[in-house]
């Protein structure tokens, strides 16, 4: 199968030296990536910025923030059968980003943000009956609930959810994944590239 994933933070201009971005370390998408490549499937990785090399047999299409991002995932997606979307993709940018380095002024600063698009919301409208959206849900409070909204809201056949607390920027992850028709498989605590493992199991 073809199997499309993306990894990382994006990072969003302010100045040329200056960005938005998060925390996310790229791991759990470059370990599915990974595994994906090890079971002969063909895949993908659109990847923002992270400190992690490509995985063996994987092509790596490197991204910097959200919009690249969509881009490069609406030129793939309509060749995969699977897009897995474990991006952790900014949802508002700079609205005028500078074109100058900022000099710093007395007083306060204020910084317009604008939303960017959903990727994965906008997969979900393209979708076709034979490919397949998985998409994480990363929440500090009320995980069942948010990630079952996101999965009926941005059209998906999957959502991994998990606790910030459990998976962001580290190694190991716990996450409950959850189907379309409402079954939930527990996964967990492991290391992502066990994670990566099973999740793959129950999604191919
Ligand atoms: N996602 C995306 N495009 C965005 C933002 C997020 O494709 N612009 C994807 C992520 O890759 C992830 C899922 O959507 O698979 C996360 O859902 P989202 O509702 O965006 O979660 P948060 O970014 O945490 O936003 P919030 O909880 O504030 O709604």
């Amino acid at each position: 199968m073809k199997i499309l994933v993306t990894a990382g933070p994006t990072r969003e201009k302010i100045d040329p030296v200056r960005f938005l971005s998060n925390a996310s370390s790229g791991k759990m998408g470059y370990a599915i990536a990974d595994c994906a490549a090890r079971r002969g499937h063909e895949v993908v990785l659109i990847s923002g910025p992270v400190a992690l090399p490509a995985p063996e047999k994987v092509r790596r299409i490197d991204v910097e923030s959200a919009a690249e991002m969509y881009d490069a995932v609406a030129a793939e997606f309509p060749r995969c059968d699977v897009l897995i979307m474990a991006a952790a993709v900014a949802d508002y940018r700079v609205a005028q980003p500078f074109a100058e380095k900022l000099k710093k002024m007395p007083g306060e600063f204020t910084l317009t943000l604008e939303r960017t698009t959903d990727i994965l919301a906008e997969m979900g409208k393209l979708k076709q009956e034979n490919q397949k959206l998985v998409g994480f849900a990363a929440e500090s409070r009320d995980l069942l609930r948010y990630a079952e909204e996101k999965l009926a809201k941005k059209n998906l056949d999957w959502i991994a959810a998990n606790r910030l607390a459990d998976g962001f920027g580290t190694d190991s992850n716990r996450v409950i994944l959850i189907s379309r028709d409402g079954g939930k498989i527990e996964l967990g605590p492991a290391p992502k590239t066990e994670i990566a493992r099973q999740m793959l199991d129950a999604i191919l």
